[in-house]
């Protein structure tokens, strides 16, 4: 009998408090399947919700032990009554548990079929995991700001697991894309077809102009910062939720339409995303791969706001 690893927050607070457990192999019910883990993303709502921060940590306060990770990737092992989206051993990958049941963080996991997607052959199981949250939420943005061929768009945090997914498929809508990203970070952001902007230069934003859209990843007093770049009529979408509220009352007060945005998991859009993908028009970074033994490493690293990309954690290893 396989044993079956999972890592649960039992108390709020720093990484270290993170914890192993060994569990039963849970049984797939009806409409599940029972799911081999291979890679579980690490995202900044985990390392949030591990310190207690934010919605999902309020919702989840009676809830513990709460087991993070809302991207998986694996292998279908079993199969619950009436599931017939998968067969056995199809890889699938997926934005599973959001907001409230989250689960990734484990070696084997049932996930209603209906939240996953099957993972074309010539992808490997790590972009799967590291595209879902990420790759949606750049998605979902995008598509709030409904920028539109031709237009100028700014990316704050260019380089990050949201900022790359972002730029490249803003380049794709054939937008004109700066983005901003640290020093260390200029040429990999030019590389995805963004005119690269560092941050580190106070002046950054000033010599280009007016733009259409803004994507804030950044948050907080960058965002505000960055409004120089906007006019009345400009489009905002702030995507970190603990400032969203002080960012949309900044843009107002400007005429900017600003607007905050919760990412809502969608199989099609994570289909549409897997085959993005698979013809090379999305290249997914990862910066690290960890064990999941490493787990307090991989919130930390996560935690520094300094990724390239995403962190993932190997379920298996
Ligand atoms: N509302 C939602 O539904 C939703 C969904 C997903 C994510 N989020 C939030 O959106 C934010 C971004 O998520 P993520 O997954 O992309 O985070 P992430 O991967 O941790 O972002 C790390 C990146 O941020 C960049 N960065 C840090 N400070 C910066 C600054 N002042 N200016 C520009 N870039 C900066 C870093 O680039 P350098 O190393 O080059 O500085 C790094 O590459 C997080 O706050 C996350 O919680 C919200």
């Amino acid at each position: 009998m396989p044993s079956n690893k999972k890592i649960v927050i039992s108390q709020f607070g720093e990484a270290e408090l993170l914890e192993i457990l060994d569990v039963d192999i849970p049984v797939p019910q009806e409409g599940e399947v029972l799911l081999k883990v291979a890679y579980a993303g690490v995202n900044p709502i985990d390392v949030k919700t591990r310190a207690g921060l934010g919605w999902a940590a309020q919702h989840n306060k009676n809830n513990l032990p709460w087991t993070p990770g809302y991207d998986v990737s694996g292998v279908v092992v079993k199969q619950g009554l009436g599931s017939k989206k998968f067969n056995l051993n199809d890889m699938v990958a997926g934005f599973i548990g959001f907001p409230l049941r989250g689960g990734g963080y484990s070696q084997y996991l049932c996930v209603p079929e209906t939240e996953l997607a099957l993972v074309p052959e010539d992808i490997s199981l790590k972009p799967a995991a590291a595209i879902p949250l990420a790759g949606q939420t750049a998605a979902q943005a995008l598509e709030k700001a409904q920028i539109q061929s031709g237009e100028t768009v700014v990316i704050l945090g260019g380089a990050g697991g949201v900022g790359h997914i972002a730029v490249q498929i803003a380049v794709a809508a054939k937008t004109k894309v700066y983005a901003s990203c640290s020093a260390d970070n200029l040429a990999y952001v030019e590389s995805l077809g963004a005119t690269a902007l560092d941050y580190s230069n106070p002046d950054y934003l000033k010599e280009i102009g007016s733009v259409d859209v803004l994507i804030d990843l950044v948050g907080g007093q960058a965002a505000i910062d960055a409004m120089t770049c906007l006019h009345p009529g400009s489009r905002l979408i702030t995507v970190p939720t603990i400032t969203s509220s002080l960012v949309c009352e900044q843009a107002s007060e400007r005429g900017v339409i600003g607007m905050g945005m919760l990412v809502e998991p969608e199989v099609t859009q994570m289909e549409e995303l897997l085959s993005l993908i698979s013809s090379g028009m999305i290249k997914v970074q990862i910066e690290q791969v960890m064990s999941y033994q490493d787990v307090v490493d991989a919130h930390k690293k996560v935690e520094t706001g300094r990724a390239r990309g995403k962190i993932l954690l190997d379920m298996q290893a």
